[in-house]
């Protein structure tokens, strides 16, 4: 379909007018979203095996969220920050009897991920009067000040200096070990082990807090055995530090359960979520034990920004977790999850391409390799593959960081259907052949 005079114009004003962010953007302009679909300025439909930002996890524009905004239209979107809404108490007690892990039974609602990060660490920094981080290779947790300091996968340089006291545990990555010759697992705390001496020796002995994502999402999704954040919850107890976990991707049913805390049968002291609680709007949450809230509260923490406690975020989330809950949406995950991967298991079969596909639920990394033998990242593959899938109508997300491998990160909404998990598949079959073929052709010319 072609574009039109109008949708010509504003492309044309896209590039003239918009600071350009990072990453890459598509060329055409977009209008709309719904379900696991989104349409360009030519009318044509992509599918989106990426939730947005990971973030519709109930598809977009579900009809209960808009109910949900509209509601709040009817009553109020924001409000004073000493006003707390009764939907945002209502969200609070939800979480806590229903979503979280015993014992983490108070929130706070603000609005982005990294927001939710910063104010844990300057929780656990208060709680624990620390301020040492230990953070794990690969790690995205967002790109406001301290967090990205703790983000060990995102772009760093040229930036300023960064906030000190983040010391690093590298990341456990079954399909490529740091040491050689080591079971997944026996790599995985082989790695806590380093991290930990390393840090141990460094430390000036005021360690805040270890924070983590249950599964390493951006940094190629990777999915530490449970021993490893048991091996966490004791370096943090060891040390007097709290164990976050940044649950922004995996929490409320992405990874088929409730929260990667579930998953790994280990409960940090403060958990982050963030985009899968907004389903596509603002909302994030930090979610702590009573004694540490008591405690830091006796200090005066403070974290007021202009949108915390906004109602029509709390009207929102409850919507978000109705939605889960009625639609079996976290069940889902599992049972979508298993016939993706089975899916992407039989591609694999066919591709000396596909080296690795790992992840947990409807959160799926895929990684291309060159062969298999040297496990070479096939960046190019990555980056062909990628484009020829948009053109053929399906938008996924390629990582493709140079020390990092070239994966695939598939995750469409939970209400995904076998029917369109079948086509992103077609799609991903043809993209892959294709982008061989043409590399191959490139390579004999
Ligand atoms: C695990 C994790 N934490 C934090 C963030 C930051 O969230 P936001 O982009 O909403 O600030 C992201 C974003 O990709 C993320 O994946």
């Amino acid at each position: 379909m072609r574009s039109t005079p109008i949708s010509d114009d504003l492309r044309h004003a896209a590039k003239t007018f918009l600071v350009r962010y990072g990453g890459d953007t598509f060329p055409n302009l977009f209008t709309s979203a719904k379900g696991s679909v989104v349409r360009d300025d030519t009318g044509r439909e992509v599918l989106d095996f990426t939730s947005g930002q990971m973030c519709a996890t109930i598809g977009h524009n579900h009809p209960a969220i808009v109910e949900a905004v509209n509601r709040a239209g009817q009553k109020a979107f924001h409000m004073f920050s000493g006003m707390i809404p009764e939907v945002i108490a209502e969200l609070a007690q939800k979480l806590a009897r229903d979503w979280m892990p015993a014992g983490l039974t108070k929130s706070m609602f603000i609005n982005t991920g990294s927001e939710s990060n910063e104010a844990a660490l300057r929780m656990a920094k208060m709680y624990t009067d620390g301020y040492e981080i230990l953070a794990l290779g690969g790690s995205w947790h967002g790109i406001t000040g301290g967090v990205s300091a703790v983000s060990l996968a995102s772009d760093r340089k040229r930036y300023g200096v960064p906030v000190p006291g983040v010391f690093v545990i590298p990341e456990p990555n079954a399909y490529r070990p740091y040491f050689k010759g080591a079971s997944p697992e026996e790599d995985a705390l082989a790695c806590l082990e380093m991290g930990l001496k390393l840090f141990d020796m460094q430390s000036s002995g005021r360690g805040a807090a270890i924070i983590v994502e249950p599964i390493i999402s951006a940094g190629g999704v990777l999915v530490p055995p449970k021993s490893f954040f048991a091996g966490l919850r004791r370096a943090a107890d060891e040390r007097g530090m709290l164990l976050i976990f940044d649950e922004a991707q995996t929490a409320f049913g992405r990874i088929g359960h409730r929260t990667g805390s579930d998953f790994h049968g280990v409960v940090p002291d403060i958990m982050t979520v963030s985009k899968t609680l907004g389903g596509g709007l603002p909302l994030a949450g930090v979610v702590t034990t009573p004694t540490i809230e008591e405690d830091v509260h006796a200090k005066h923490y403070a974290y007021y920004t202009s949108h915390v406690s906004d109602p029509l975020l709390g009207e929102v989330g409850l919507a978000v977790l109705r939605v889960l809950a009625e639609e079996g949406l976290v069940e889902r995950a599992r049972t979508m999850g298993a016939y993706l991967r089975e899916a992407l298991g039989s591609l694999q079969q066919r591709y000396e391409a596909i080296g690795d596909v790992r992840g947990e639920g409807l959160l799926m990394g895929v990684e291309l390799v060159e062969d298999r033998e040297t496990r070479r990242p096939a960046h190019r593959l990555g980056a062909l593959t990628t484009k020829r899938c948009f053109e053929l109508g399906l938008s996924m997300n390629i990582r493709r960081r140079p020390e990092r491998g070239s994966v695939w990160r598939i995750a469409p909404p939970l209400t995904v259907t076998h029917e369109e998990i079948d086509r992103g598949i077609t799609i991903l079959d043809q993209a892959l052949r294709e982008s061989l073929d043409d590399l191959s052709r490139a390579q004999a010319a």
